[in-house]
């Protein structure tokens, strides 16, 4: 008997793995004809079909009947907590305002910061349940969710804590952030530098003593925050032990990436204005460029991020939702794949890639989730597709067979 074998409680068999795992040649990670196997919520086990001995098998055996299994989806980037909703100025901007625009006449974030803390806890989570429910109805296992619409202590925390009962209540591995740094509160206006204090002084401390967010964000750019304040911020942020994540250049060059990487960030994200500069301070840095093409189409912009000077450098990619109310109240990553892929240019292989084994690292969880790996988490799906690149270039049909979290399956 393979000695490896009783190392499982639940064995996967006739299942074709795109293991996401850089280990293995073939696109995807592909291994044909294999048997996964899991014990205490963790992939146990990866091995050939054929040298499995099942005359003396203790473990529940699971026929994977030749179906494509892939690791759980990892959305790295949500704003998915939040009051309201902002049809209206979707419509002003369908007539000609732009973004920028709305946001200096008070409107944009402000306007969700105004609904946001109109409301309680358990409002919150509420009125944001639909949201997440339609992540995973999609197959994510691990999301990133935002605070940054309370912009003053009690509603930031309560945007935390928020998300921490959320997500209590679903088969998912949340990953808290916290992005105070979204906009100027207007108790604040014209004293940007005192809603810097307390962010780095208050704040930041505050919630890494909680323990309510695992790491830092930040809005650089002109109508949000300048490189220097950012840069107080990485400098809070690490001394608290916390990760770094960065929203920059988006709407313009603020050189916010090369800041963020000196930080060692987990994540730069948006980098429709990176320029030479920018990719040259991301490679080799291990931060991962997080690409969001719904925010790019949401808000109909042109400029697309340096996709094939990031590919040059190397540099991992990500792809998260965005999910907001602003500019990608878009409830769907597989969506995001696709758009990677139409819009960006990412092959199907990377746009899977950005949502698991890159989505992975720009959560600081790399070593955790992402791939199908031997001491990883074993949140894994299975797919009835013919080709896991079917993954980016289909939407909206639910080929989704099993959704496996922590080793349990979820629904068939
Ligand atoms: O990632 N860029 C800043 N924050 C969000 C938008 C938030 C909003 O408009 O409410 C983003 O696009
Ligand atoms: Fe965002």
């Amino acid at each position: 008997m393979d000695s490896s074998f009783c190392k499982a409680e639940k064995i996967w068999i006739n299942a074709r793995l795109a293991t996401m795992d850089p280990a293995h040649d073939e696109p995807f990670g592909m291994l044909d004809r294999y048997a996964i196997g899991v014990q205490n919520g963790r992939i146990s086990l990866i091995v050939p079909q054929d040298t499995l001995c099942f005359s003396e098998n203790p473990a529940e055996i699971i026929d994977a009947s030749g179906l494509i299994m892939t690791p759980g989806l990892i959305d790295s980037h949500t704003h998915l907590i939040y009051g309201g909703q902002r049809a209206a100025e979707f419509s002003q901007r369908l007539t000609g305002s732009t973004y920028a625009d709305i946001s200096r006449a008070g409107g944009g974030i402000l306007s969700t910061v105004r609904a946001t803390r109109a409301l309680s806890e358990a409002e919150l989570v509420e009125q944001s349940r639909p949201r997440l429910e339609a992540l995973l109805a999609e197959g994510v296992t691990t999301v990133e969710i935002k605070s940054g619409y309370g912009l003053r202590i009690e509603d930031e925390l309560k945007m935390l804590r928020a998300a921490r009962t959320l997500a209590a209540d679903y088969p998912v591995r949340l990953r808290s952030t916290l992005l105070a740094a979204h906009a100027l509160p207007p108790e604040y206006s014209g004293r940007a530098d005192d809603y810097i204090e307390l962010i780095c002084h208050e704040l930041i401390p505050q919630v890494a003593q909680e323990g309510l967010a695992e790491a830092v964000d930040v809005f650089c750019e002109p109508i949000a925050f300048s490189l220097a304040q950012c840069e107080q911020i990485f400098d809070a942020a690490q001394a608290a032990g916390l990760g770094i994540k960065a929203h920059v250049e988006q709407l313009s060059n603020s050189q916010g990436a090369a800041l963020a990487a000196r930080f060692d960030a987990w994540s730069v994200d948006h980098l429709e204005y990176l320029d030479e500069i920018g990719i040259a301070a991301l490679k080799d840095s291990g931060t991962v460029a997080t690409l969001l093409p719904g925010a790019f189409y949401f808000l109909g912009e042109t400029r697309k991020p340096p996709v094939e000077g990031l590919r040059k450098a190397q540099v991992p990619l990500a792809v998260a939702s965005d999910l907001n109310p602003g500019s990608s109240p878009l409830a769907s990553l597989r969506l995001m794949m696709n758009m990677a892929a139409v819009l960006f240019g990412l092959t199907p292989e990377e746009a899977l890639q950005g949502t698991t084994c890159h989505a992975a690292a720009a959560l600081g969880l790399g070593e955790d989730v992402g791939m199908l790996k031997v001491g990883m988490a074993a949140d894994m799906l299975l797919w009835k597709i013919d080709d896991p690149a079917q993954l980016t270039s289909e939407f909206g049909v639910n080929r989704l067979q099993q959704r496996i979290f922590a080793g349990e399956v979820q629904n068939a």
